[in-house]
């Protein structure tokens, strides 16, 4: 086990309350906080809310993957003022992180190069920005004394672990080169919290979903890339037989499980790395079910049978996560089912096609700063 996992810890009473708890201690005493990789679906969603909770945010983030619309459509949503200030940068340059890390209490880290089969592709590219990135990330921000330093990790360090539902303590070997990054970034923020006593909580994510998740491009993740799909009425693809299992988490829980461990206070809580799952174990056949129920109920659909192809490469077979550990110790507490989490997305993944959006920021808003190049249309 890469490090103190496992060990006997004092569960929280009541995880809704405490979640409620910590937005409302949020509101009383805003932070500025560093979200990396902004401008991708899970760091425009946490500024969005922390915006909405009147923090002050510092974005990073490279464009690699992310799209400047995103973060356009984050401030309108969450309301900007002069609380927000954009660095058009890049991980692996260690420079960028210490400026980035300047004055901010808070570290949420979600820049890396996501998919597994990006990384088979192009394994030193995900090292890159997601091992060398991470260890950049670490120094900077310990260097700028930041309080709290919170990661993406991600399911697939499990690897070749059979047991189900995984759990924390139990790892297997990576099966892809991508898998093997987040459990070095795991190894290093453990090493960070034990040498230097620097506080590291790293979220393994399993497969979140919801509003700006990108449906486009070779690595597109299944649901918006099928409902997509769906709405086009194209064949959707689906990989092996069917019944393969993912456990879906909705973006509201992710963003619950970030601003829960970046507030919780019980000893021992950091160092620690917590899963961030619905509990719930769903087919590709019945996901593929009910995405296509779901996008029937909004437009007229009728698609052609899904296509059965081969396996995929480095994939886990079966994946649901346990989230007993994030329950009692972050106090987090899931609000929604894959479907009522696909019933919020769904209208966002019929509306945004991004082949027609410009990658531009807007920099007409109070506030934003840009620094660095300016990005290409
Ligand atoms: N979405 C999921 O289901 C899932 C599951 C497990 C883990 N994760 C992890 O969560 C994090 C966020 O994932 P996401 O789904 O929002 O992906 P995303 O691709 O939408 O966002 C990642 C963002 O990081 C930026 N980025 C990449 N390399 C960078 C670099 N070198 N410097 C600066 N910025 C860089 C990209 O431009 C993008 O905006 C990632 O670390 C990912 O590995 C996500």
């Amino acid at each position: 086990m890469p490090f103190g996992i496992g060990c006997a810890l004092s569960p929280i009473a009541d995880p809704m309350n405490t979640y409620q708890a910590a937005l409302a201690s949020l509101r009383q005493n805003p932070r500025t906080w560093l979200v990396t990789g902004v401008a991708g679906f899970i760091g425009s969603n946490l500024l969005e809310c922390l915006l909405a909770l009147g923090q002050a945010v510092v974005g990073l983030d490279n464009f690699s993957t992310g799209h400047p619309k995103n973060v356009d459509e984050a401030l309108e949503r969450g309301g900007v003022g002069a609380r927000f200030r954009m660095i058009y940068g890049d991980v692996r340059d260690p420079a960028i992180c210490r400026e980035a890390c300047g004055g901010v209490d808070m570290v949420l880290h979600q820049a890396a190069l996501g998919s597994v089969p990006r990384s088979i592709d192009d394994p030193l590219s995900t090292h890159e920005s997601n091992v060398t990135g991470m260890a950049n990330m670490l120094v900077a921000a310990r260097d700028a004394n930041v309080k709290r330093f919170v990661y993406a990790s991600s399911s697939a360090v499990y690897g070749d672990d059979t047991g189900s539902p995984k759990r924390e303590e139990r790892i297997g070997n990576p099966l892809s080169p991508y898998g093997a990054t987040k459990l070095m970034d795991e190894i290093y923020a453990g090493v960070f919290n034990r040498v230097y006593g620097f506080q590291t909580i790293g979220l393994r994510y399993f497969n979140v979903f919801g509003k700006r998740q990108d449906p486009q491009g070779p690595y597109a993740a299944v649901i918006p890339r099928w409902i997509t799909c769906l709405a086009a009425n194209e064949p959707c693809v689906i990989m092996g037989d069917g019944e393969t299992s993912r456990d879906f988490v909705y973006i509201e829980d992710a963003i619950q499980a970030n601003l829960l461990a970046a507030t919780v206070e019980v000893p021992d809580a950091t160092g620690q790395v917590y899963n961030v799952a619905s509990g719930e174990q769903t087919t590709l056949n019945e996901l593929y079910q009910i995405a296509r129920q779901k996008t029937a109920e909004r437009v007229r659909v009728k698609p052609p049978p899904p296509v059965y192809t081969d396996f995929r490469a480095g994939d886990i077979r079966h994946s649901v996560g346990d989230i007993s550990k994030i329950s009692s110790r972050l106090g987090y507490s899931p609000t929604h089912t894959l479907e009522e989490g696909i019933d919020a997305a769904l209208g966002w993944y019929l509306t945004n096609d991004r082949t027609k959006t410009p990658r531009r920021l807007n920099l007409h808003i109070p506030g934003v700063m840009a620094i660095g190049p300016h990005l290409e249309t």
